[in-house]
């Protein structure tokens, strides 16, 4: 499973990619509401951060044409752009001209809820689909459940279009989202540290030190 970073900041991109295990990045308007300056030389710096790798920026407009028209735009920001376009009959029409037009733009259907929104999602042309697990969890379903069932409904269908595990809270949703099969799991940067830490790996770097101190007087080789 590839990691993608859920992040508009720069700072956090920075980080996470010398860690050698960043392969995209998924911003949502939320995400770039919290972020200073102008929209489109942000996407371009983390396009270019991600070096060819894919950034997930998502319209604004609600109907088809307003749709293809920022899609379009956006797409002509960087090489690596893709367009999250939200689920829904609308949504479906603009990834369905987006993904057979002369110029193709992938697209990333966002805000899935169910197996068969993804599953229309596919067939309209989707280069990737993103379910909201913590979203579910919010209103008393078990989020990670339908990312179970969306890669066992893929596998049956042979459908390899990415499932991108989104909406992740903490680093169970990534653990279950990896046992069902999700291709990618797109992790707030806090939700990456969590996933790096043990106690017990501090508790035992904390021991390893203080007995070769005990026994060298130094905490270097
Ligand atoms: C994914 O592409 C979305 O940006 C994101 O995961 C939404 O997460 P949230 O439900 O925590 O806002």
């Amino acid at each position: 499973m590839h990691f993608f970073l859920d992040t508009a900041n720069l700072t956090e991109i920075e980080d996470a990619l010398a860690w050698g295990v960043l392969s995209g990045i998924t911003t949502n308007p939320t995400l770039v509401s919290r972020e200073e300056g102008a929209f489109e030389p942000l996407v371009q710096k983390i396009c270019s951060f991600m070096q060819g790798n894919p950034v997930s920026v998502e319209v604004l407009a609600t109907t088809v044409e307003g749709m293809i028209d920022e899609a379009l735009r956006l797409s002509a920001l960087a090489p690596n752009i893709v367009v999250k376009i939200p689920m829904g009959v609308e949504g479906l029409k603009v990834v369905s001209k987006l993904s057979r037009g002369e110029k193709k733009v992938p697209c990333n259907v966002t805000l899935v809820f169910s197996v068969n929104q993804a599953l229309l999602a596919v067939r309209a042309g989707a280069s990737y689909i993103s379910p909201f697990i913590g979203r579910l969890d919010d209103i008393g379903w078990d989020g990670a459940a339908l990312v179970e069932e969306m890669a066992a409904v893929f596998r049956c269908q042979k459908i390899a279009t990415p499932i991108i595990a989104a909406s992740i809270r903490h680093p169970q949703h990534v653990q279950r989202v990896a046992a069902a099969g999700a291709h990618i799991a797109t992790v707030p940067y806090a939700v990456l540290k969590q996933l790096a830490d043990h106690p017990l790996t501090n508790l035992g770097m904390e021991r390893f030190l203080a007995d070769w101190s005990r026994s060298r007087g130094k905490t270097s080789l």
